[in-house]
């Protein structure tokens, strides 16, 4: 069984929408699938046809633990191969009671253990609650971080990266391979927007491959899809023509992001992600990639310099150095002053270049 958690710190960005697509798109490739509301909005319950009652779903399973942690009974079937474990507004009771760090934290990770043979994916859709985002990081192999293209919901997008990995550590859980097979998904609400592809490049700079490069097109058919309780694919199916590009779009969207994240899952953890690595790699490398990869790594695998230096064989103090040499420009772009000589080991600290906004 392996967990996907769907999380962010920002509402509307298509996460109840993305957790439905992929748990349907994920049990249509012939695997058992549980798709869990963790939010007590109910909207995957609602898009997957389930009963929003108290006492009929995960609010039931965190009511009264450890005696209530099975969560069979409130198990049911929505379409072939994929259940759900449902939720309802009396799941705000269960934030109450999930609070770190008495061990609470675990219960849902505990939850899910109990059907772990018989399901190969899970995916936990969450709300807006601390408590329960901690569970849902608690019992996750992977997370998955939705967001729109736009500002300022990209640039909150990582910090859902800190917070993971601050509980993770707390609750002492290892911590690397969530993080390395965690992913940030777009969806871009204007087709052509140059906004739009100035915050995806942003992304792409600074989380590297963790920032899925399937998009999610923005089609008002999704929301009509939603509202009829239906897959984007079954939609389609029913209502879609020929002629619809941004609902062909959106299926191919959702089929390509699901298996993108299977491949993802699978996938062995690097020492650094290839893409990370992208500008230290050339013969005669541009100081600027240097640094600016030193902090893409530094910052994805939560290295200290020391074991970057480990990872890199190179010696902590060009580490050091080359990771000094990001300069804070007074409008907020990071300006490189350094130049360094790679080929002599250490760098030399060159004198920094005049700022060009100063009259
Ligand atoms: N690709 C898309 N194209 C158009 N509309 C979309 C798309 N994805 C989601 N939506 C719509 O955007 C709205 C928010 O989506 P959704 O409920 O999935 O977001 P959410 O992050 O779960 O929100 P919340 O924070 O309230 O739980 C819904 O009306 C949904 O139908
Ligand atoms: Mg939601």
């Amino acid at each position: 069984m392996r967990v996907i958690a769907i999380v962010a710190n920002k509402g509307g960005v298509g996460k109840s929408t993305l957790a439905f697509q992929l748990a349907a798109e994920l049990a249509r490739r012939g695997t058992r699938v549980l798709a869990v509301d963790a939010d007590r909005q109910a909207d995957l319950t609602r898009y997957a046809r389930g009963p929003r009652i108290a006492g009929l779903g995960l609010d039931a399973v965190l009511a009264d633990p450890p005696r209530s942690l099975d969560p069979r009974p409130y198990i049911g079937p929505v379409a072939e191969r994929l259940d759900l474990l449902g939720s309802s507004a009396a799941l705000s009771r269960a934030d109450r009671a999930l609070c770190p760090p008495d061990g609470s934290a675990l219960h849902l990770r505990q939850a899910l253990e109990v059907v772990a043979a018989e399901y190969e994916w899970v995916v936990i859709d969450t709300g807006h609650s601390e408590a329960i985002i901690a569970g849902a990081v608690a019992a996750a192999d992977m997370l998955v971080m939705p967001t729109t293209a736009s500002s300022p919901d990209a640039q909150h997008a990582g910090d859902m990266l800190e917070t993971a990995a601050s509980v993770r550590v707390e609750l002492g859980l290892p911590t690397t391979d969530l993080l390395s097979r965690s992913a940030i998904t777009v969806w871009r609400r204007q087709h052509n927007g140059i906004a739009d592809a100035q915050m995806i490049e942003w992304l792409r700079d600074r989380y590297g491959d963790l920032v899925c490069p399937v998009l999610i097109p923005h089609s008002s058919r999704v929301s009509e899809a939603n509202a009829q309780r239906l897959t984007v694919r079954q939609h389609a199916a029913m209502y879609g023509s020929g002629r619809d590009q941004a609902l062909r779009g959106a299926v191919a969207a959702y089929s390509h992001v699901t298996e993108w994240l299977m491949a993802r899952s699978a996938a062995p953890v690097p020492a650094v992600p290839a893409g990370l690595l992208e500008g230290i790699a050339a013969d005669e490398p541009d100081p600027t990639d240097v640094a600016a990869a030193l902090r893409r790594i530094k910052r994805y695998r939560r290295l200290d310099d020391d074991q970057l230096s480990d990872v890199l064989g190179r010696p902590v103090e060009w580490v050091r150095q080359t990771l000094a040499f990001g300069a804070r420009h007074p409008e907020g772009e990071e300006r490189l002053t350094v130049r360094p000589r790679m080929k002599r080991g250490a760098p030399e600290i060159a004198p920094p270049r005049q700022p060009s906004w100063r009259p």
